[in-house]
């Protein structure tokens, strides 16, 4: 039977290293996932997309993989992932793992035979090593930079002592990436892809899906100043295709597609549905519609609605645009607002400067916007987007409501961006810092000691899942009130009709999905609700005079 569930499904992104910590030892792990499914359930998602739990010397958070067909210590064993997707499975939740193919750890056994064979050598072959430029080869072979800061080379000592080859890391330099123009390579992907799909996981979120293949001679590249770091622009400004940015050498080549094809008819030949999701960052949205073609992957990430401002007239236009350029492939929209690499959407909708992806916020970021303002625009966001037919990715902890931790002290943070730019940047630790599960308990339940990877502020208690759980108007309650009428009134699959609003300027956005009518005020003032039955608000509603404050989206029966 084909369901095509991943048309529809709410996915929920666990990070494993500040989920649930089972050993206490202030890290996340596997057997604490397992032990939090029935919360999941609750919660009422459809799967759950896990970040990399794989050996890796977690140097960029276990995207620097050592060994991709085995777990990390930190995290468990194989036997503690296979119990864990049998749980899952059991309660109904599918489990989609992450999949890292541009670049390996420079722990991988790979990278370790490449630093102790010649250039030219096969060992080689399997990465991006080149000689340098200038007389003794001591520049760089060309101008790249680092997604995380600084360049995009680090020149090796060869094993007889000299300075050697330079190799390729568009991300830290403990990230070499690999060749896909080489066989071997690819082989060695379909086997890990089967290794995984034997295991019994339903799908890959891939990493960097637009990066695998470099323009040839790997030209010289400045990329604008304002783009974001990892290809799509970026800000407070509604998104802006830079044609730069469509021309970066490492972003989004033609010769991607063919290896997702490859997987593509690699999955299809296990049953089940197992499904690819590409992280893509990559505009305009008809651009990323093409790592979604019929015989490519089912989904990509939509990152042009994640860096949409709160604003009715151009969050219409990313809707229009974005159902239309999936549509026009015959995939399902996505929709996100936060995940591991960006600022949580609860202080990024109050920013009043422009932040870059990747970027980060801290104590010395300029215009952080009121906290509350952020919650009350992050809960309407939510409920805006859960009431729209797709697929939608849902981030761990944004059911609580968790803004992004600005204080964290600099001794505490651990993204490489911040090390790569002594501390420009902030980077993304903020939106990583472990769970509160329980008010009152030592790492707020975290785990059963007070220790947590990134330490936990002060004012999280209230922020705690068993403080919100049956509480009337908590944030948790909006998420499972949203989660089920979505599910109920068929949002995810049905269609979307414009009532109202949403002309620039406008603060009101008005739909029809099925028989809910959504009204999102994107606005500060006050608005009319219509009549009709009130099924989930996102924030207060002043019943006896039939206003609906700003910043809030009510989902409406009507008739
Ligand atoms: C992706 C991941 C990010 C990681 C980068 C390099 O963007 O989401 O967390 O740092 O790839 O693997």
């Amino acid at each position: 039977m084909t369901s095509e569930w991943w048309r529809t499904a709410a996915i929920y992104q666990i990070y494993p290293r500040s989920f649930a910590d089972a050993n206490g030892d202030g890290m996340g792990d596997l057997a604490g996932i397992t032990q939090r499914l029935g919360d999941l359930a609750e919660l009422g998602i459809d799967a759950i997309w896990l970040s990399p739990f794989y050996t890796s010397p977690q140097k960029d958070a276990g995207y620097d993989v050592a060994d991709y067909c085995d777990v990390d210590p930190l995290f468990g064993s194989l036997t503690d992932f296979d119990a864990m997707v049998s749980e899952a499975h059991a309660r109904g939740i599918r489990v989609i793992v992450d999949l890292v193919p541009n670049h390996s750890s420079d722990q991988h056994v790979w990278f370790q035979q490449a630093l102790a064979a010649a250039p030219g050598s096969a060992e080689r072959g399997r990465y991006l090593f080149r000689d340098g430029r200038g007389a003794d080869g001591e520049l760089a072979p060309n101008n790249w930079e680092s997604v995380f800061g600084g360049p995009a080379w680090t020149r090796i000592t060869e094993p007889d002592g000299t300075p050697g080859q330079w190799y390729l890391h568009l991300f830290d330099s403990s990230q070499p990436d690999f060749d896909w123009t080489n066989e071997e390579v690819r082989e060695e992907f379909r086997r890990i892809l089967r290794f995984w799909l034997d295991r019994g996981v339903d799908g890959f979120r891939v990493d960097v899906a637009h990066g695998m293949i470099k323009a040839d001679g790997l030209p010289d590249w400045t990329p604008p100043a304002e783009g974001g770091s990892m290809g799509g622009a970026a800000g407070l400004e509604e998104a802006v295709v830079d044609p730069a940015v469509a021309q970066a050498p490492y972003w989004a080549q033609d010769g991607v597609h063919e290896i997702y094809r490859d997987w593509r008819a690699l999955l299809d030949t296990y049953p089940g549905e197992r499904i690819l999701a590409a992280e893509a960052w990559v505009d305009p949205l008809p651009r990323v519609a093409k790592w979604v073609r019929p015989d490519e992957m089912h989904q990509a990430f939509n990152f042009a609605y994640l860096e949409t401002p709160w604003q009715a007239g151009a969050l219409r236009r990313v809707i229009d645009d974005s159902i239309d350029a999936f549509a026009a492939v015959g995939a399902p929209s996505t929709w996100v607002l936060s995940n591991h690499d960006v600022v949580r959407h609860a202080t990024r909708l109050a920013l009043t400067e422009p932040n870059p992806q990747g970027h980060g916020v801290g104590p010395r970021t300029p215009g952080l916007g009121d906290p509350a303002t952020g919650l009350r625009r992050a809960r309407a966001a939510t409920a805006l987007m859960l009431a729209l037919p797709g697929s939608a990715y849902l981030y761990q902890g944004e059911e609580l409501g968790l803004p992004e931790v600005i204080e964290l002290p600099d001794d505490a943070r651990q993204d490489p961006t911040w090390f790569r730019t002594n501390g420009e940047r902030y980077g993304r630790d903020g939106c990583r810092v472990p769970l509160p599960w329980a008010s009152a308990a030592q790492s707020y339940g975290f785990g059963d000691t007070d220790a947590a990877w990134l330490p936990q502020p002060a004012s999280w208690a209230s922020f705690a899942r068993e403080a919100q759980q049956g509480v009337e108007g908590s944030t948790l309650s909006l998420y499972q009130a949203l989660l089920a009428g979505r599910r109920a009134h068929g949002l995810a699959d049905g269609s979307l009709e414009w009532l109202d609003g949403g002309a620039d300027g406008a603060d009101v956005l008005t739909f029809r999905n099925g028989d809910v009518t959504v009204i999102a005020n994107t606005g500060a003032t006050p608005v009319a609700l219509p009549a009709g039955e009130v099924l989930v608000t996102s924030g207060p509603l002043d019943v006896a005079s039939a206003e609906m404050p700003g910043d809030t989206t009510v989902w409406l029966r009507t008739a």
